[in-house]
C-alpha cells in the first residue's frame, strides 16, 4: 500500500469508448433486469434466462431459457418484453431469439460468444467439459452471493466481510465462506477462530461472528501447515463447506472467492446456484482489465452480475480527495459492461485496521458498505 501511494499519479477521467453496445450484455441485462418471470418472482436477468448471447453482424442474439411450466403466451410474452427494451434502449439492429426449454433437447446447439476472455471456459450453462451443470441448492439458503475479482489483493475479502456484515445489521440471515484455501481471511477479518463442531447429522456447524455464521478453512487448518499439503483439498474443501455444512436458515450466504477466474473458482460457480456475483476492483486500468474477466466468468457461467465495488478508490489528505490508482475506472467499466457500480470505496486505513483487528468497518459507520449491501438486497430481495 506504501508503495502505491508512493508512486501516485494524476488523477484522469478517461473518455468512455465507443462501441461498448457491441457488448450483447451490455443491452441485455438492463433489459432482461426490467421484465419479470411469473414462475419465480424474479427478474428474467437475475433467474439466469438469459442465454448465449451474441453479436452476429448487426444482429443481437440471444436465448431465452424457458421452463416447461411456462404456459406458450408466456413464453411469447417475455421474448417480446426482452425484445421491445433492447429496441427502446436504442439498439438499430436485428434482434434474434430462441426460446429454449430447459431439459429438452435442441436440434442445433446454441453458438458460443463471439470472444472467450476467460480461458479454457465455454458458453452459459456448459461444463467445459461439455454436459450440463448439475447445481445442488443449499437447503435453507435463499441466495449465495460470490465475491470475486480477477486479480489478488484488491480488496474481495475486505468488501466480502463488511457486505456481509451490514446485511446482518440490516436484519438479515447471514453466512460467510472463506473459499481461499490458500489465504484464509475470515478468521483474522471476522476476529473468529476454534475448531467448528459437528452436529447430530455430521454436519459441521459454523462459527458466528457479528451476527455472521462464519465457515473458513482457517478453522479446519493448522495456520502452520504447508500449503503444499492444502492443493489437493481444495476442491473437495470448497464442497465441503456447500455441503456439509449446517448452515441453517440464510436470506444471503457470502462467498469470499480466491482471486482470479481459474479452475477453483469455475467448480465452486458450477457447484451451487449462485444467485448473484459481485466483483471487486481497484481503479487502474490493469486491474480494471482482470476485473472484466471477473464480470465475464459469471455471465459465461450464467450467473447474473449485481454489480462492481470499487475499492481503494480514493484517499484524503488534509481534506483533499488523492487518487492513488487513477479516477473513473469504475464509472467506466460499468458503464462499459453495462453492470452497477455498486460503490466506491475509500482508501481508508479505518478500513485496514479494521480488517487486521477483526472489526469490519462497517461496525464503526463506514457507510459506503451499507449501500452496496442496500444494493444487493434490492437486486435478491428476499
Ligand atoms: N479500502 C481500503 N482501505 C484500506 N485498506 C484496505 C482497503 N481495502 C482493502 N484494504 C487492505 O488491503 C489488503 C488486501 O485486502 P483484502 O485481503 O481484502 O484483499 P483480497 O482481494 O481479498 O486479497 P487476496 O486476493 O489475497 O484474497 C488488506 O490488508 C486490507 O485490509
Ligand atoms: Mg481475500
Amino acid at each position: 500500500m506504501q508503495g502505491a501511494l508512493a508512486h501516485s499519479v494524476p488523477a484522469v477521467a478517461e473518455p468512455l469508448a465507443k462501441g461498448s453496445l457491441m457488448d450483447p450484455y451490455s443491452l441485455l441485462e438492463p433489459a432482461a433486469t426490467r421484465v419479470r418471470d411469473p414462475l419465480s418472482g424474479r427478474s428474467l436477468w437475475v433467474a439466469g434466462m438469459i442465454q448465449d448471447a451474441r453479436m452476429d453482424g448487426e444482429t443481437l442474439k440471444f436465448v431465452l431459457t424457458v421452463k416447461k411450466e411456462h404456459s406458450a403466451e408466456d413464453r411469447q410474452r417475455l421474448r417480446d418484453a426482452v425484445v421491445r427494451n433492447v429496441v427502446g434502449a436504442g439498439w438499430a439492429g436485428e434482434v434474434n431469439c430462441t426460446i429454449r426449454v430447459e431439459g429438452v433437447a435442441v436440434g442445433a446447439p446454441a453458438a458460443g460468444p463471439a470472444k472467450d476472455p476467460v480461458k479454457g471456459m465455454s458458453g452459459g450453462g456448459v461444463q467445459p467439459h461439455g454436459g450440463p451443470i448439475a447445481k445442488t441448492p443449499i437447503p435453507g439458503v435463499k441466495h449465495i452471493v460470490a465475491v470475486a475479482s480477477g486479480k489478488g489483493g484488491v480488496g474481495k475479502s475486505t468488501v466480502a466481510v463488511n457486505l456481509a456484515v451490514a446485511l446482518a445489521q440490516r436484519g438479515r440471515k447471514v453466512g460467510i465462506m472463506d473459499s481461499d484455501i490458500y489465504g484464509p481471511s475470515i478468521p483474522l477479518m471476522m476476529h473468529v477462530n476454534g475448531r467448528p463442531i459437528a452436529n447430530e447429522q455430521k454436519k459441521i456447524l459454523p462459527l458466528r461472528a457479528y451476527g455472521v455464521e462464519c465457515m473458513s478453512i482457517g478453522f479446519l487448518v493448522d495456520e502452520k501447515e504447508p500449503i503444499i499439503w492444502r492443493g489437493p483439498m481444495v476442491m473437495g474443501v470448497v464442497n465441503q463447506f456447500l455441503k456439509d455444512v449446517d448452515w441453517g436458515e440464510l436470506d444471503y450466504l457470502i462467498v469470499d472467492m480466491p482471486p482470479g477466474t481459474g479452475d477453483a473458482q469455475l467448480t465452486m460457480i458450477q457447484a451451487v446456484p449462485i444467485s448473484g456475483g459481485v466483483v471487486v476492483t481497484t481503479p487502474n486500468p490493469v486491474a480494471l482489465l482482470d476485473a472484466v474477466r471477473g464480470v465475464e466468468m459469471f455471465r459465461k457461467l450464467d450467473v447474473p452480475v449485481l454489480g462492481v465495488v470499487e475499492n481503494m478508490s480514493w484517499y484524503e489528505a488534509n481534506g483533499v480527495r488523492m487518487y492513488p490508482f487513477g479516477q473513473g475506472g469504475g464509472v467506466k467499466m460499468a458503464v462499459e459492461y453495462g453492470v452497477e457500480l455498486l460503490g466506491q470505496v475509500p482508501l481508508k486505513d479505518g478500513i485496514r485496521s479494521g480488517g487486521d483487528e477483526g472489526k469490519p468497518a462497517v461496525l464503526s459507520g463506514e457507510s459506503v458498505f451499507d449501500g452496496i449491501a442496500a444494493s444487493v438486497e434490492r437486486a435478491l430481495p428476499v
